[in-house]
């Protein structure tokens, strides 16, 4: 029984307080330390024709690079990833060229040849289900689909309004522009977009670590009239590839810590080996303003498509930036199941993701949870190390005395 004790106690589940120590000296730090060397802007680009346009224009600039990040509700809602290997890189745009019905070449990045990597992301449709008949939480779809709403056809605020270049954030505010039912009578849909001048958390759950290069989104309908009384809603995303391939999606496992309670995992979509680009989210989405463990609904992805064969909504920004001939892989995210909380409780919904270029932040442990597996697990593993010694001592002296025998 004892040797069991001890051979589970080191062998498979509680870490031995040296490794513990050094878990804590090289995770803490980093936390700590960052790196604080981006200059991060935010600015609306003004349209010269004075139609009311959003291009939100992000500016993420170090020593050796400037990652740039457009934002547009031209179209359905896009945003273009470019990464440069320079800080003096620049976004120009020809404004008569963009809304012309030809864009290709209104949007570019210049010098070109300082291009590393781009590619773009288009939020086509909200989706809305009626899961009343679905017990199967992982049912796809998870419910009789209602007629979903084009993202195209929204009509946006003037982000100038929710511009705040001190937190670095706007906010995207839409509604159909057809609403017979009027359904959107009181509500929004709205992608609040935030950047970050230097690593950290969102005070938010679910509190995904971020660094000074990302930009994280936030997706929130508000307000809306369900079509149902069991309404779960969904997002379609399409993402740009340049190559045979779509891009990966990964699922990562995490520990349960004070950032993120009861949410082990952690999604990630990779545009390629990198450098590159990566969208990062937690399959959670929040059915209340302060999302708590109460509210949790879970986010479920659906795996990537070609859609060659299926008509997307253009994208007048991507299709300025990237030409006419372009491939998109598109997945759907869907939130919350016919059983828990719901979109019904509040007609409240929220969930965010994190984009970013380069490689992705890696979670580690929280200070505190690493301190509390210190203090708990150190006492007693400190105990079997003295146990360990004393064992081995007395073999030795054991083995001596036989020797001098
Ligand atoms: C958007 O709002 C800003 C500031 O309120 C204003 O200067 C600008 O003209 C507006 N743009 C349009 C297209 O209405
Ligand atoms: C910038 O590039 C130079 C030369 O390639 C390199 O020595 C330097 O470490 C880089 N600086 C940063 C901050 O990456
Ligand atoms: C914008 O594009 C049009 C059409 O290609 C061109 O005639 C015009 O000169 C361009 N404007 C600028 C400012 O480059
Ligand atoms: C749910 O099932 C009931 C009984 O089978 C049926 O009467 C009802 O129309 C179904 N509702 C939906 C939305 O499918
Ligand atoms: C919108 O809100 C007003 C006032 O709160 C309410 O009277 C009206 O019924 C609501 N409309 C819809 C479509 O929910
Ligand atoms: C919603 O629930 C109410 C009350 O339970 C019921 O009368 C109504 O028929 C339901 N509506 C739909 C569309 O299922
Ligand atoms: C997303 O959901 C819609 C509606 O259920 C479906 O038509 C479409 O094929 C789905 N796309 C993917 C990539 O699963």
């Amino acid at each position: 029984m004892g040797c069991m004790a001890l051979r589970w106690g080191w062998g498979c589940c509680a870490p031995n307080p040296m490794l513990l120590l050094s878990l804590f000296l090289t995770a803490a730090p980093f936390g700590l330390l960052g790196e604080e060397t981006h200059q991060v802007s935010l600015e609306v680009i003004p349209d010269e024709l004075g139609s009311p346009q959003n291009l939100l224009h992000i500016r993420a600039v170090d020593a050796n690079s400037t990652l740039h990040y457009v934002w547009s509700s031209l179209g359905p809602p896009a945003v273009l990833l470019v990464a440069t290997n320079t800080p003096h890189s620049a976004l120009s745009v020809n404004w008569s060229l963009l809304l012309s019905p030809e864009p290709d070449g209104g949007l570019v990045v210049l010098p070109k040849d300082s291009i590393q990597f781009s590619s773009a992301l288009v939020f086509t449709r909200l989706f809305e289900f009626d899961s009343t008949n679905t017990s199967d939480a992982a049912a796809t779809p998870p419910g009789k689909p209602y007629p979903p709403y084009s993202l195209a056809e929204f009509s946006w605020n003037n982000i100038t309004d929710s511009l705040d270049p001190a937190i670095l954030s706007a906010t995207f505010r839409g509604h159909p522009m057809h609403d017979p039912n009027r359904a959107f009578a009181n509500g929004s849909l709205a992608f609040r977009i935030q950047a970050f001048s230097r690593s950290g958390r969102p005070a938010q759950p679910p509190r995904l670590l971020h660094t000074a290069d990302t930009c994280q989104l936030e997706v929130v309908l508000a307000g809306a009239s369900p079509r149902g009384n069991r309404s779960l809603f969904g997002l379609e995303v399409a993402t740009l590839t340049q190559g045979p391939d779509c891009p990966s999606m990964q699922e990562q496992h995490s520990i349960d810590d004070e950032y993120s309670p009861a949410v082990f995992q952690l999604n990630q979509l990779l545009w390629g080996s990198l450098p590159s680009g990566f969208m990062q989210w937690r399959p959670v989405a929040f059915s209340q303003k302060q999302g708590g463990r109460e509210s949790a609904l879970p986010c479920q992805a659906s795996p990537l498509h070609f859609t060659l064969a299926y008509p997307l909504p253009q994208s007048p920004v991507v299709q300025a930036f990237f030409g006419s001939q372009n491939n998109f892989c598109t997945f759907n995210l869907t939130f919350g199941a016919s059983t828990g909380p719901g979109y019904w409780d509040q007609r409240y919904l929220r969930w965010s993701m994190l984009l970013g270029m380069g490689p992705p932040p890696v979670d580690t442990l929280s200070p505190l949870v690493l301190g509390i597996m210190a203090v708990a697990l150190g006492a007693p593993g400190l105990m079997l190390l003295a146990g360990g010694l004393v064992l081995l001592l007395r073999h030795k002296w054991h083995s001596e005395y036989q020797y001098i025998n």
